[in-house]
């Protein structure tokens, strides 16, 4: 009794019961009365499995609880006792977006998507049903014995709903577009609680927020999209050693200057190291179950390589290959921007100002992290160019504003380390790496606003960079459909259209 006689009466109730332990700011105590079988306590199985599902180590929080909605009527009926409580709360799909507090919350409600898990094909096959609670290799191996494959992510692991909410560069972009312009209707629940249906006919205004808008509208329970035809696809790394790095530039340039066949994709990546040395390395993806190093690829396939599995394989298993990158337990940052052209030598020029600016500056990167703690930095370029952009305006269009008369190339730098101390160090490292890179692209007037979320850092702004006119018409859906803020102000993670 003398231990109980010193502690505070909320510690001592906080042994016996969480729930019991203090007034409910925190909406946990009001979401267990109402919702007991979804919510869950630190030290329960499910809280400690949820709140430690991250991408990487710099994203994991103590939420004060995890509510794991069973379904889109529950959710709905969480965010109206959150909203009650002003109570503020995070959510959480994959958990690849790799910002601290995009997806997560210290003292506060995660949500997690793991228990929203429709998975089901329409009957002429032609439409999926995916909940958020899946990554995309669950989607391809579902749909891989009917012969279908979805366009997602290219790396199994990530996310489904955090990819479609971004936009969703993927291997048949010049087919379709971005992911989000294969979704033909979205269930959604808005502010409010209600649940809504989301597509060209139903909400239209919502329909085109939700495709490239992110987590500022509601929180998407189905996503409803189109599948693609797809056996065997070649494709694989295509790996060439240091001593080729320019010609591998400018094969990238050469590339993105003329996509003509829709067929195509590739990820074209450098790969320094402080120890050994540079490796260029692209992933090359053909849809054809026939045709092997196609005329497009020539540029990269005339390098000779140093290590190769271009080959048949199926989008599952090529995902799964790609997704053997992914390594949990560390730290890691992405980081976008963009440069555009229209010619080779325009496109080359950008390429080599953003490697030229990113390589200048690795030595004060090695000086502050030891090589040990290093992981893997990556320097990649995504082409995105007219075969893409109309593709996407087929679809009915998206909020990115991409504009068809240009080539983008996304680029994303990548530093994964371990070890703790030098996450700040890392941080700042990346926010004045691509201050140099952007301030010398758009010296040389080649510089876009356009940074992918998928790929942006916390200190970037997005939707500055989709144009004026989407930003407003963003924003007015976001008042519209969610009048008193909830997802501006209670969910503090994520881009924020306002
Ligand atoms: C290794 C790796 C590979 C990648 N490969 C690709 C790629 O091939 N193509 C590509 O386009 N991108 C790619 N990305 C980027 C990826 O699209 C984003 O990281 C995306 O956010 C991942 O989705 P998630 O569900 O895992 O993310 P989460 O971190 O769970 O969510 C991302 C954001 O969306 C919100 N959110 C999550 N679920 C919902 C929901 N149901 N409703 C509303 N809001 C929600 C979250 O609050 C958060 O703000 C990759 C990222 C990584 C780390
Ligand atoms: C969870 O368990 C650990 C050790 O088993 C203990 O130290 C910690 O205080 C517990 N946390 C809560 C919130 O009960
Ligand atoms: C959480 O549970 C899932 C499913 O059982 C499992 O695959 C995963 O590894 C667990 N994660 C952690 C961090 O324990
Ligand atoms: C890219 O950077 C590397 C390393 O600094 C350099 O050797 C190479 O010449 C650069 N290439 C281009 C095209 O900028
Ligand atoms: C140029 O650099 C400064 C800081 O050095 C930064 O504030 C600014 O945003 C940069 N410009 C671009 C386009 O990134």
């Amino acid at each position: 009794m003398r231990v109980a006689a010193t502690l505070p009466l909320a510690a001592i109730l906080s042994l016996l019961s969480p729930s019991f332990a203090q007034p409910d700011f925190l909406g946990c105590n009001t979401l267990r009365s109402k919702l007991s079988d979804s919510v869950f306590f630190p030290n329960s199985t499910v809280y400690d499995n949820e709140s430690q599902n991250f991408w990487s180590n710099t994203e994991i929080l103590s939420p004060a609880c995890v509510f794991r909605p069973e379904s889109a009527e529950e959710l709905g009926m969480g965010i109206q006792l959150l909203e009650k409580k002003s109570a503020p709360f995070a959510v959480r799909g994959g958990g690849h977006m790799g910002i601290r507090g995009s997806n997560n919350i210290d003292n506060g409600v995660l949500i997690v998507m793991s228990a929203l898990d429709t998975l089901e094909l329409s009957e002429d096959q032609a439409i999926l049903s995916v909940g958020p609670a899946y990554r995309w290799s669950d989607v391809y191996s579902y749909l891989e014995p009917y012969g279908l494959t979805a366009a997602g992510g290219r790396l199994g692991p990530v996310g489904v709903p955090g990819l479609l909410l971004a936009g969703g560069i993927n291997f048949y972009g010049n087919q379709v577009g971005f992911g989000c312009d294969t979704v033909v209707n979205y269930e959604v629940v808005l502010a409010d609680g209600s649940v809504a249906q989301a597509n060209k006919d139903s909400h239209p205004d919502l329909f085109w927020a939700l495709k490239g808008g992110s987590s500022n509208f509601g929180l998407v329970t189905r996503f409803d999209v189109q599948t693609i035809p797809s056996k065997k696809v070649w494709a694989g790394s295509y790996t060439v050693s240091e001593e080729y790095v320019n010609d591998f530039l400018k094969a990238i340039a050469t590339f993105a200057a003329d996509i003509s066949d829709p067929k195509t994709h590739i990820v074209p990546a450098l790969v320094p190291s402080p120890e050994v040395a540079t490796m260029a390395s692209a992933i090359l993806f053909y849809d054809s179950d026939e045709e092997a190093f196609p005329e497009a690829f020539k540029p990269f396939t005339d390098i000779p390589a140093v290590a190769s599995t271009l080959d048949f394989k199926t989008v599952s298993e090529f995902a799964a290959e790609l997704g053997q990158m992914v390594v949990h337990g560390i730290n890691d940052v992405f980081v976008a921007g963009t440069v555009t052209g229209t010619t080779f030598d325009e496109l080359y020029r950008g390429i080599s100002i953003i490697n030229s600016t990113f390589f200048e500056r690795l030595p004060k990167l090695y000086a502050q992290v030891p090589a040990e703690n290093i992981f893997v930095i990556q320097l990649d370029w995504q082409p995105i160019g007219k075969l893409w952009m109309d593709a996407s305006a087929k679809a009915g269009g998206n909020a990115l504003g991409l504009d068809a008369s240009k080539v983008y190339l996304a680029y994303a730098e990548v530093v994964e380390w371990t070890g703790v101390g030098y996450d700040e160090i890392v941080m700042q490292w990346v926010e004045e790496t691509t201050y140099a890179i952007n301030n010398a692209t758009q010296k040389a007037g080649l510089y876009d606003a356009f940074n992918y979320i998928g790929d942006a850092a916390g200190f970037q702004s997005i939707f500055p960079g989709y144009g004026a006119e989407n930003h407003r018409r963003l924003v007015e859906t976001a008042q519209k459909y969610d009048p008193t803020a909830v997802f501006q102000k209670l969910m503090p993670g994520g881009f924020k259209v306002y």
